[in-house]
């Protein structure tokens, strides 16, 4: 295993399907990083990367990576079901670990990772890709900057058609990207959630859910995921005291727009207290484009190189988990407020 701060870091990933060979693509070219494995069980899989990075082995057996005294990391970027067990076995090798989002299905199981990283001290990332987008970035410094007063409430669409899973709901495919940015807007945990959705394309697994979380400062979000609709959309939107924001990630040229639309705090009682609504400039930032996926794998390697804190961290998963079990226990009682302990 690699020791001195400048020797690169070694790193190999588990899964080669959907997500994992941008991964791989994103680790071979981050600085201080060697890919040097690549693991899947799936023949064709591994050789749609074969031959495109020259150091690294090509392998289905993960014990090759687990056994290799100087791999460092491992990323697990298999489905969810497996996030916790291989997740465990890479920190129980004694290795740093990244675990695509959700870090894991349950909170026992997402808290166990967390406990196995600290008892270790290994480094543990979660796959919460947004959270390292320049524009994301720059929007959470205008919020946490007060240059939107108060944030009253916030709403997230990830809509889109096609992509369709089986073994997990929309909720979980696509939510914890949008409650890992809720959460890190509000800097709190949700006190209350609730969440409703519908199963169109198969039994039991909601095509569309739209979620609800109160927040104890009053703050809301609401968030809406679906893969059966006819909008490609990846936006969120954030409503201020004496400001709105919008990140909406499929537009090219305008990413970030900042309305200076303001509110009165005093209640509408007359006519003339309307005019207490304020409007003014619409500013669209000019952010350096950077691309996430890069920026995530070399916060990971920085994590594991010089001890850098990273914004998605272990314990970051778990509150997503927390907010995503409780969301889940809500759609399947109708939508009933589930509260989450802690918050
Ligand atoms: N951050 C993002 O934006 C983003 C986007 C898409 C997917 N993801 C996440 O990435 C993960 C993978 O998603 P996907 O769509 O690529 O799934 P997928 O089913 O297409 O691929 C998973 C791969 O893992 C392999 N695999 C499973 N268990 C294995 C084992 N024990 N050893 C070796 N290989 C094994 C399978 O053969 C398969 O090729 C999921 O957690 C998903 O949520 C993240």
């Amino acid at each position: 295993m690699s020791t001195g701060s400048d020797a690169p870091v070694r790193v190999g990933i588990v899964g080669l399907g959907y997500w994992g060979p941008n991964i791989a693509r994103a680790l071979a070219s981050t600085p201080g990083c060697e890919l040097a494995w690549a693991c899947d069980l799936d023949a064709g899989n591994r050789a749609r990367i074969e031959g495109r990075y020259p150091g690294t082995t090509l392998t289905d057996r993960l014990e090759d990576l687990l056994e290799d005294d100087a791999l460092d990391a491992i990323v697990v970027a298999t489905g969810a079901p497996s996030h916790h067990a291989l997740g465990m076995r890479v920190l129980e090798a004694g290795k740093h670990a990244f675990v695509e989002k959700p870090l894991a299905l349950t909170v026992d199981d997402a808290r166990a990772l967390v406990d196995a990283a600290a008892a270790r001290d290994r480094v543990l990332m979660v796959g919460h890709l947004l959270r390292f987008h320049p524009v994301f970035q720059e929007l959470q410094r205008i919020v946490d900057a007060g240059d939107l007063g108060r944030v009253l409430y916030l709403y997230t669409n990830r809509l889109n058609f096609g992509k369709v899973r089986a073994d997990e709901n929309a909720l979980w495919s696509l939510a914890p990207h949008d409650i890992s940015l809720a959460l890190a807007l509000a800097g709190e945990r949700p006190a209350e959630v609730s969440a409703r959705g519908e199963a169109f394309l198969r039994e039991g697994v909601e095509d569309v859910v739209f979620g609800y979380l109160h927040f104890p400062s009053g703050l809301v979000a609401h968030l809406h995921v679906s893969w059966l609709d006819p909008h490609k959309s990846r936006k969120l939107t954030v409503v201020g005291s004496e400001g709105m924001a919008v990140f909406d990630d499929t537009d090219a040229e305008r990413k970030l727009t900042i309305y200076e639309k303001a509110s009165s705090p005093s209640r509408f009682d007359t006519w003339g207290e309307f005019q207490a609504l304020r409007t003014g400039d619409v500013k669209i930032p000019q952010v350096p484009n950077a691309e996430p996926l890069l920026q995530e794998t070399t916060a990971f390697v920085e994590a594991i190189r010089r001890g850098a804190a990273t914004v998605a961290s272990g314990d970051e998963g778990l509150a997503v988990v927390e907010v995503l079990n409780a969301l889940q226990a809500s759609l399947e009682q109708g939508g009933a407020p589930v509260r989450l302990g802690g918050a």
